[in-house]
Parts: structure tokens; C-alpha cells; sequence
């Protein structure tokens, strides 16, 4: 759809080409979340907004983090160390060898140099659908594909059936990919499905599990995927500091995985983590209280506003991250987007197939405040539901 032209919602989200034009985004763009490139206005009409789009952690680094990272900043001048001892605190936090570490910029470059690592000659990378959407991105950039398999009724992973598939096209598969917990569902694998995947795969299969939203998880089923590492089975892990550690801008992540693996994908890596991110990395496995803060307030803030949302008439999908996925019955995520946008909010973009599904970011308490408010003044009131009925629409 058109947003300039929100034909018969035009009364219901009206107004919103000249609220999106007056906010500074381009109205061409029409996604919750704001690109640099996209947004034309100030640092202070940024600020001016809530930010429940891109799962970011609006707390701020914490005072442990901050503070190495200040003192990280007089190294600005030197090309690679001191680095914190960052690549040492990883493998210690983990248990593993510094040859298992490949230090990246953001978990998002851990995706991307598995991409190129296995899928060249053709391959193919096997995952979920919809699962988080920059690993077939960039499958596509290099000219590869991706074999994707609906989420399961329930919004879990189809994880017999990702087996199955990949078992089936094992000569074409380049690596199996598993985002657990899932964007943009928030759903977990459990621990069990997870061994299912590596002792039911081909034994060479390189497995990317993606557990960036790791620290969120309060379900005892789930459980880390690190010690196949230990196994030594082809298992890579991705691990990120900017949502728990909220260092996003920062862009620091790592990948644990055998030394082979680790050699292999450290020919594509751009090595090109910077100073600050590395001090800070290191301080934010250090402290456990931080750490431990930041998971409490997102756990309690996750299960409240869920529940207020289904009291209202909306079920939620129960999530193990820092976003959830609430249930917008008949209605599409884009015109929502334009409505929070008009409110100052900035909600997450469409996850087709599931359109009638909007992925809301945990931010701070006035934030999750002032998102209530708007939902309300968006949506109209229903009878209350429980989150075993999120079934929604998909
Ligand atoms: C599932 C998942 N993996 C990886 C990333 C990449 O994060 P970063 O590159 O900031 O570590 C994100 C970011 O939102 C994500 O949702």
C-alpha cells in the first residue's frame, strides 16, 4: 500500500504523508526503523522520539561500560592494541580457546562472513521463515539463495522439518541457519530441539545459531548452544554487545566455534573492531550486575506490557527477547506504523508474511508508558484475551 494514499484507513491513521514530512523522514520511506540515510532532520528531533523499532536497548550503556570505554578512547591513535583484553575476557566468559573467538563489528558481521565463507559454488543457506532477514539478505548480495520454511502455527520453528529439508538438499546447503531466540517472533528453540538439530544434521553441516538475544531468556527449555562448540561440532555461535551491553552504535560481536571454522572465516572478516567497543565489550562481561539490571527491568517490563495489551484485546506472542509481537487482529503493520509515527513513536517494520503483526521493542517504562497510551488511542478496546491465542492472522 501506498502510504501517501492510505485509501480507506485514511480516517482511522489519517494525516499521515504531512505528520511523517513535518517528523523529517523522507515519506518514501516507510519503514519503523529510521536509517541514517533516511532521516533528514536533527539529533534533537531524533531524540524527541520513543524507539521501539530496532530492538535497541534504550537504557544506555551502563556506567561500568561507559566508563571503559572513555579510557579505551586514548588508544584512538594505535591500530590494534591495547584492546581491553577483550578477546581473552570472551574466551574466559565462555570457557573456550582464544582460537575459538573471532571478534566482529556487531553479531551482524558474524552473519554476513559465514555467508561468504559457505555459500560459494552454488550453496545454499537453509532457515526459518520469517527468521532475522539479513543472513538471506546478504545471501542474496553474494548471489547465492536461501531455502526458508514457515514458522510453525504456534510461531515456533519448524525444527523437524528443517531437518528434514536439509537433509534433503544436504549437497546444496552451505549452512543451516537458527536464530534462537527468533526475530521477529521472540520464540525460543528449546535446548532440546537445538541437539536435535545437531545430531539430526549431515556431520559436516556448518550450524550458524544466532543467540543475540541470549541474555533475555527466562525459559528454563532454552539453553546456549556453546558447548557443541566444546563438542567440537561444526557449530557457530553468534553473540552480540549491543543489546545487553547496549553498545549497538559500537558495533562489537563475536563468533565461539572450533578452531577450523574460526580459521576459515577469519580470512573474510574486516578485523576492524574499534578501541572504545573493545574496553567496553570487555568491562560489560565483567559486570554481572549491569548485566543482570538490564535482563530484570526487560523481563518485567516484557510480561506488563504483554499483559496490559491482552487485557486491552490483543494477544502477544510470548517472547524471550527484548521485543514482542502483538496481534493487530484485521489490521496491517504499515498504516500502524504511520499512526505510532504521527504519536512520535517508532514501532517496528512489516515481517510478511505476518502483516497482522507488530513487533514492539522493550524500552524504558516511560517509553512502554507512552506506547500503551498510543495503542489505546489507536486501537479500540476488545475482549481480553490470553497469549495462547496470538494465532492472529499470518
Ligand atoms: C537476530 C539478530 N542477529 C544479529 C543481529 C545483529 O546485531 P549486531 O550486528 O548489532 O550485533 C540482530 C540485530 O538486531 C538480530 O536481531
Amino acid at each position: 500500500m501506498d502510504v501517501r494514499h492510505p485509501f480507506s484507513r485514511r480516517r482511522f491513521f489519517g494525516g499521515v504523508a504531512a505528520a511523517v514530512g513535518a517528523l523529517g523522514i523522507d515519506p518514501k520511506f516507510s519503514f519503523g526503523q529510521v536509517r541514517t540515510e533516511q532521516f533528514t532532520g536533527g539529533e534533537a528531533q531524533y531524540d524527541a522520539y520513543v524507539k521501539i523499532a530496532s530492538n535497541e536497548n534504550n537504557w544506555g550503556p551502563p556506567p561500568a561500560v561507559m566508563e571503559a570505554m572513555q579510557h579505551g578512547f586514548k588508544y584512538a591513535n594505535r591500530y590494534g592494541n591495547p584492546d581491553g583484553n577483550i578477546m581473552q575476557a570472551i574466551a574466559e566468559h565462555h570457557g573456550v580457546k582464544r582460537e575459538n573467538v573471532l571478534l566482529t563489528a556487531g553479531s551482524g558481521e558474524v552473519l554476513d562472513v559465514v555467508g561468504t565463507t559457505y555459500l560459494q559454488n552454488g550453496k545454499v543457506v537453509l532457515g526459518a521463515d520469517p527468521s532475522y532477514g539479513s543472513v538471506y539478505q546478504h545471501a542474496t548480495t553474494i548471489k547465492s539463495d536461501a531455502i526458508k520454511l514457515p514458522l510453525l502455527k504456534d510461531f515456533r520453528q519448524d525444527i523437524p522439518g528443517m531437518i528434514a529439508a536439509a537433509n534433503r538438499n544436504a549437497r546444496d546447503i552451505g549452512f543451516f541457519y537458527l536464530c534462537n531466540p527468533n526475530n521477529p517472533t521472540g520464540v525460543v528453540v528449546s535446548a532440546k530441539e537445538v541437539r536435535q538439530v545437531v545430531e539430526g544434521l549431515p556431520k559436516d553441516m556448518p550450524i550458524l545459531i544466532d543467540e543475540a538475544y541470549h541474555h533475555f531468556v527466562d525459559d528454563p527449555a532454552y539453553g546456549t548452544a556453546v558447548p557443541y562448540v566444546l563438542e567440537g561440532r561444526p557449530v557457530i555461535v553468534a553473540r552480540t554487545f549491543s543489546k545487553i551491553a547496549a553498545l549497538a552504535a559500537m558495533r562489537i560481536g563475536y563468533a565461539i566455534a572450533p578452531a577450523d571454522i574460526i580459521q576459515r572465516l577469519r580470512a573474510y572478516s574486516i578485523n576492524s573492531v574499534n578501541v572504545a567497543a573493545k574496553f567496553g565489550a570487555a568491562a560489560s562481561l565483567k559486570d554481572t550486575a549491569g548485566q543482570a539490571e538490564v535482563r530484570k527491568k526487560v523481563i518485567a517490563l516484557r510480561t506488563s506490557t504483554s499483559k496490559e495489551l491482552e487485557a486491552w484485546g490483543y494477544p502477544v506472542i510470548p517472547s524471550q527477547t527484548n521485543f514482542f509481537m502483538v496481534s493487530l487482529h484485521d489490521k496491517t503493520v504499515q498504516p500502524t506504523i504511520q499512526a505510532f509515527r504521527e504519536k512520535n513513536i517508532l514501532v517496528g517494520r512489516p515481517f510478511p508474511p505476518m502483516l497482522n503483526h507488530l513487533r514492539v521493542s522493550i524500552g524504558r517504562e516511560e517509553d512502554m508508558q507512552k506506547f500503551l497510551v498510543a495503542f489505546k488511542e489507536i486501537f479500540p478496546k476488545r475482549a481480553p484475551v490470553t497469549s495462547n491465542m496470538a494465532g492472529g492472522q499470518q
